[in-house]
């Protein structure tokens, strides 16, 4: 890294939008908002928090609507990671660019790089800070290449990278290059979205500024990527951190094939595998195969279960012998004993499933 690139960080502020309501990963979103859920043994904020702070932007303001006071409750000032923390609350939620306009006031910088609270990507932030001041950009947008665009913003661009329309969640994608939905604005573009009322920056204002003549650029970087909005994304998501596969510089040489809090207790001939991570003062009982699965904190597993690529919410506990294969468990459920529960099940909060009460298999 240059020393003018490494520069740039000091002079930006960070933007991240975490108003969301996680909807898609009920019933673990019901309490806890989206980018705090447990991944890898962090929040999942904070893994994004270490990669804004190791590129050298310090201040950073999070645009909060859905639950907001759980993450100054557990950031704070942010001085503990090196950083300097602002929260901007919205009593109603206003929409992506609603909340990024909604922190307009507390911008320190002319650079603002705003980041969708819930993507977990290995994108070089000073490449994309580079682009945008080399280019003169009023917004610079982190593209990338998927094979399936249609859950996406698909953001066809010229052949200079500058972006020619912006087409949010479209069935018929021209190209399959999406919006990674991380973006450098020119300050001032950011006074121009309305104030106090629900703005979609993907629907509204992106278009706008096209049609406006605004210079928007793609800054293309296919390092790894990942929204985490849906379960079977979480999952896979937390188990390439804890692998190494995604990079976290909260894990830097502690990643393998599976990551445990000290204080939980995993019983001898237990397999814990493909980057299961196991949370504070959770239990494991003998014989259990957990594999590519995040398990919360305080849940117990009894001896000879097996989860595969699930999500255990805190507090749950499993029986003995209990099969459960992509699943989610909402927090403080118990599945019973040779309970078998597969394909995308999603348990409710404090839901008792008795022993052997719900089977796939008949042999119960
Ligand atoms: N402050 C605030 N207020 N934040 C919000 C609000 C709101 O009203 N609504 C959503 N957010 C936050 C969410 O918490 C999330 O971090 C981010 O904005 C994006 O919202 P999602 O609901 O996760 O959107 P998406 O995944 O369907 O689509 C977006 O992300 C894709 C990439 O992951 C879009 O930006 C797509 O264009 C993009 O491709
Ligand atoms: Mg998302």
């Amino acid at each position: 890294m240059t020393e003018e690139v490494a520069n740039y960080g000091a002079s930006t502020d960070a933007v991240i939008l975490v108003g969301g309501r996680g909807t898609r990963l009920r019933p673990l979103t019901i309490g806890t908002p989206k980018p705090m859920l447990p991944t890898a043994n962090y929040p999942f904020l904070q893994h994004l928090l270490a990669r804004i702070q190791t590129a050298g932007i310090t201040h950073v303001v999070m645009s909060t609507s859905f639950k907001a006071e759980v993450f100054e409750e557990y950031f704070g000032d942010g001085s503990e990671l090196g950083l300097d923390i602002e929260y901007v609350v919205e009593e109603t939620a206003l929409g992506t660019g609603g909340g990024i306009r909604n922190v307009y006031d507390k911008l320190r910088h002319d650079t603002v790089m705003v980041f969708n609270g819930d993507v977990l990507s290995g994108m070089d932030l000073s490449g994309i800070l580079d682009t945008h001041h080399r280019k003169d950009a009023d917004v610079t947008m982190h593209l990338l290449n998927v094979a399936d665009p249609r859950a996406f913003g698909c953001v066809p661009t010229d052949e200079e990278g500058r972006v020619l329309e912006f087409l949010e969640k479209t069935e018929d994608p021209p190209t399959n290059q999406i919006n990674a939905g991380c973006y450098v604005f020119k300050r001032e573009v950011i006074q121009t979205i309305p104030a106090d009322r629900v703005v979609s920056v993907e629907r509204e204002t992106f278009p706008a500024l096209l049609s406006d003549g605004h210079l928007v650029v793609g800054h293309v970087d296919n390092s790894y990527w990942r929204d985490m909005g849906r379960p079977d994304d979480f999952v896979r998501g937390s188990s390439d951190l804890v692998r190494g596969i995604a990079y976290s510089p909260l894990l830097d040489g502690r990643t393998g094939e599976a990551i445990v809090d000290e204080s939980a207790g995993v019983a001898g001939g237990a397999l814990l595998l493909s980057g299961t991570a196991i949370g504070r003062g959770s239990v494991i009982g003998a014989g259990c195969r957990i594999d590519g699965t995040v398990v919360f904190d305080g849940v117990t597993i009894e001896p000879g279960a097996v989860v595969n690529n699930s999500i255990i919410a805190s507090g749950v506990h499993i029986g003995a012998n209990a099969h459960i294969d992509n699943c989610v468990i909402g927090e403080g459920a118990q599945v019973g004993a040779r309970c078998e529960l597969q394909g995308g099940m999603r348990v409710f909060p404090g839901v008792v499933l008795p022993d052997a009460g719900v089977r796939f298999s008949s042999d119960a």
